[in-house]
């Protein structure tokens, strides 16, 4: 239970970020941390700055101001691979599976990083090479598994509903084994019943394995359920930080959504 749950250390610090696309600052001065084991939403208007603020804790983006520090380390210029490399994954708004590959070969691409050996050693020597694909799959299946989506396991994915295809994108993220998981609006699109699963399925993924998240979301009633913390943006600045109860009750933040500039 989410009472029982011990929050620790910051694993990421976002400290003094500036990010700027030619004339439109997407982020303004903005720092936050994430602590580990917590489930830590974004929120805040379209055009906020919420997607470029994962963009920057991945690698996609470079900030011309500011430092991460992950793990109690400042990087530099950390690429998405190296990032994921080093326990971060992630999904995004708009899906990005293959759509020609089923489920479990999509999940299965998660498990690439972890794929020690490459495709000429696996010519040469393909019985340790195969007995690792198999550890692999067993992996994918198991995921597949707690996910709960057995039955689609051999569909292509082009195929799925949308609520079913960000299920098989969060899957595709567990393979990788993340310590920090990035979730960019993973109820977006979705009907009541499969945002109660998407909801149970983070809660689980956060418990069971302790993995720490930060999602975007929009659906405010999802954001106070399952959130142990909020930050809010606003045109690319922190306006908010604290329990969802805080922030419900901020003033700042009650201006920033019922305001009038805010049409996306
Ligand atoms: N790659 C990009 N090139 C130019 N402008 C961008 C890019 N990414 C984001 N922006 C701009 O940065 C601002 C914040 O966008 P975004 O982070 O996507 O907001 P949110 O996810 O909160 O809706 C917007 O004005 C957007 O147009
Ligand atoms: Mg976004």
């Amino acid at each position: 239970m989410a009472a029982a749950k011990r929050i620790g250390e910051p694993v990421l610090e976002v400290r003094d970020i500036t990010l700027s696309f030619g004339g439109v600052r997407a982020l303004l001065d903005v720092s936050l941390e994430i602590r580990a084991r917590e489930i830590l939403a974004i929120i805040g208007p379209n055009g906020a700055g919420k997607t470029s603020m994962l963009n920057v804790i991945n690698g996609f983006y470079h900030p011309q101001e500011g430092t991460i520090a992950y793990k109690g380390r400042v990087r530099q210029r950390m690429r998405p691979h190296e990032a994921a490399e080093q326990g971060i994954a992630r999904t995004f708004q708009n899906v990005a599976l293959f759509r020609g590959m089923t489920t479990l070969d999509n999940i299965m691409t998660g498990r690439l990083l972890k794929m020690r050996r490459n495709f000429l050693w696996q010519t040469i020597h393909w019985g340790p090479a195969l007995a690792e694909e198999l550890e692999h799959r067993v992996f994918a299946e198991r995921i597949i598994d707690f996910l709960e989506i057995e039955s689609i396991r051999r569909t292509p994915v082009g195929q799925l509903p949308y609520g079913l295809q960000k299920r098989v994108e969060l899957g595709r993220a567990l393979a990788m084994e993340p310590e920090l998981l990035l979730l960019d609006e993973p109820m977006a699109g979705m009907n009541v019943e499969e945002k109660e699963d998407m909801s149970r399925f983070i809660l689980d993924v956060n418990d069971e394995f302790g993995t720490t998240i930060a999602l975007i979301e929009h659906d405010m009633g999802v954001v106070m359920d399952i959130s142990d913390r909020v930050v809010v943006l606003d045109y690319g600045r922190k306006i908010a930080d604290g329990s969802p109860d805080q922030v419900r009750r901020d003033t700042a933040v009650i201006d920033a959504y019922l305001g009038v500039a805010h049409e996306a």
